[in-house]
């Protein structure tokens, strides 16, 4: 890899949203980092500025508009030669209209052709001469412009390698937990969801490939390694070699999944030559055996199989963990929602989750104010939380989200107060499950990955640096209050050495509270 080349422009990358986005920041970072830029973290010391946007609610997409808006002016009055650019859902769903609006933004780039971003700063240098007022020709690649080119799902799947696989690692620079990417795009068209039309449909990633990426990151010090994918357990790759036809790699027909049958099924069946998300994990989980932890999101509530359980129940690296977005706890709205399940298939597949792996947590999405939403339909959705026994929920209110169904054939009729309300009683229902959830773990011992100082330490040590607390003992003090997670995703907090961060320890559990458990390393080792 090159080093960074103080002749090199500095880039600042601000990332918004999922953790889809999060691995995709680490990736075009990489690349530039492979092509000797600096990096920043403030962006007043940048000479490229990079928003790496969300567009599933709206509130996301309003804070990257404020941030351009700011960017925007500092450009106009400071620093004219500033590259400006956004890349990721909001450039895709926007399109090229985006830059009439915001004629500072010199680029954008969509999710999907993120390899490109490189060639699109240096094609801003490099125009940037010949940029006298007039219209301005912002740099772009969209996945919608590449569709019409190629629209194969082997373009799609060779871009994803591209970018997937120039990836670089550093536990030092990026901590001992990595994201993989297994599946890119989703085919669900929930109505309410923008995904499908901004990063496209479902791609996947060939198992050797994954399994490579995960044994080089394990070797580069990942102690922990997060799937990602928007519906995981869809996960299928047709080993037999792709076909060509004119000249045109095409995906394989053939391999075809079995009809739909709901959650209370098992996986979809696939033919012998498909790898399946079950048979994924066990690869990874075998075949790289210094990998402590392995652990995947976001699943979805339907086609998910005892196979895929079963897998988790014998792997014992495999968190036991699951992410299972529910959305809402009425069948009307899962319909208007066009979700295909209902509250019974999704309570069947709670509890095969259980009766299978005992000590598995499961957490939840909810949506509340969706269109047509009634108290009804909503105090369902609070029983839900109340009974289920998630160990948290993200909830959000409905937010219409141009090109989706819901935006062009319902009525966003649930006013904002009501929404608002809602949202209120479905917290508190969760602060006492979560509660509940939590206390059953006081009193016992339970293995921890240490993620590092806890926010509470940050703080705290950040005011004793500004003078703001008389501490003498930050010299001599080796004792700090750190964080970490079990292998059901709950929050541990304890005091220890920080040098124990990226290792898995054991610690005895001795209070709950909703959020976090409180306890004390144990003698016993992880
Ligand atoms: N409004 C509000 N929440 C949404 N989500 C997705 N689309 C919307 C929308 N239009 C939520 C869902 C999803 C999570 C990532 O974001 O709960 O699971």
């Amino acid at each position: 890899m090159q080093q960074p080349n103080p002749q090199q422009p500095a880039v600042f990358i601000e990332t918004f949203g999922c953790q889809m986005n999060v691995l995709d920041t680490e990736l075009v970072a990489g690349q530039l980092r492979g092509l000797g830029y600096r990096f920043t973290d403030r962006w007043q010391d940048a000479d490229v500025v990079l928003y790496n946007t969300c567009s599933v609610r709206e509130h996301a997409e309003q804070k990257v508009w404020s941030r351009v808006g700011i960017l925007g002016d500092y450009k106009r009055d400071t620093r004219p030669d500033l590259v400006l650019g956004v890349i990721g859902c909001m450039a895709e769903r926007d399109g090229t209209d985006l830059v009439r609006k915001h004629p500072q933004v010199d680029l954008m780039c969509g999710p999907s052709e993120l390899d490109k971003v490189p060639l699109l700063i240096d094609n801003v240098l490099r125009t940037r001469v010949n940029d006298r007022g007039g219209l301005r020709s912002a740099q772009v690649a969209l996945q919608g412009d590449n569709q019409r080119r190629a629209s194969t799902l082997q373009a799609a799947r060779d871009s994803l390698e591209m970018i997937d696989l120039a990836r670089s690692f550093s536990p030092e620079r990026d901590g001992h937990s990595a994201y993989v990417r297994i599946t890119r795009g989703c085919n669900k068209y929930c109505t309410y969801c923008v995904v499908p039309f901004t990063r496209g449909q479902e791609v996947h990633r060939p198992p050797q490939a994954i399994l490579d990426e995960v044994r080089k990151l394990v070797d580069a010090g990942a102690v922990e390694v997060t799937l990602l994918g928007q519906t995981v357990n869809h996960y299928h790759y047709d080993n037999a070699a792709a076909v060509t036809v004119e000249g045109v790699t095409q995906p394989q027909v053939g391999s075809v999944i079995a009809p739909n049958r709901g959650t209370g099924g098992p996986s979809p069946v696939f033919a012998d030559d498909v790898t399946s998300f079950a048979q994924l994990l066990r690869l990874i989980h075998d075949n790289v055996p210094e990998l402590q932890r392995l652990r995947f999101v976001t699943s979805f509530p339907r086609d998910f199989g005892d196979d895929i359980l079963e897998t988790i129940r014998d792997c014992p690296r495999i968190c036991r963990y699951l992410h299972l977005p529910v959305q809402s706890g009425s069948d009307a709205q899962l319909k208007a929602m066009n979700r295909g399940y209902t509250i019974d298939q999704y309570r069947d597949l709670l509890q095969r989750a259980r009766r299978i792996i005992p000590d598995v947590e499961i957490a939840t999405d909810i949506i509340t104010g969706f269109c047509g939403e009634t108290e009804d339909d909503h105090w369902k959705t609070v029983d839900l939380l109340r009974t289920a026994d998630f160990k948290n929920s993200f909830i959000f209110k409905y937010s219409p989200r141009p090109g989706t169904v819901a935006y062009d054939r319902l009525e966003d009729d649930v006013p904002d107060d009501i929404k608002k309300r809602r949202n209120r009683e479905l917290l508190e229902a969760q602060a006492e499950a979560s509660q509940r959830v939590h206390a059953r773990y006081v009193g016992k011992t339970v293995s921890v990955f240490v993620e590092g100082a806890s926010r509470k330490e940050i703080k705290k040590q950040n005011q004793v640096e500004l003078g703001w607390e008389s501490d003498t003992s930050t010299a001599t003090r080796q004792v700090t209050q750190l964080s970490g997670r079990t292998g059901g995703d709950l929050i541990v907090l304890f005091d220890g050495d920080e040098a124990l961060t990226g290792t898995v320890v054991n610690v005895d559990i001795q209070r709950a509270t909703t959020l976090s458990l409180f306890g004390t390393l144990a003698e016993t080792i992880a």
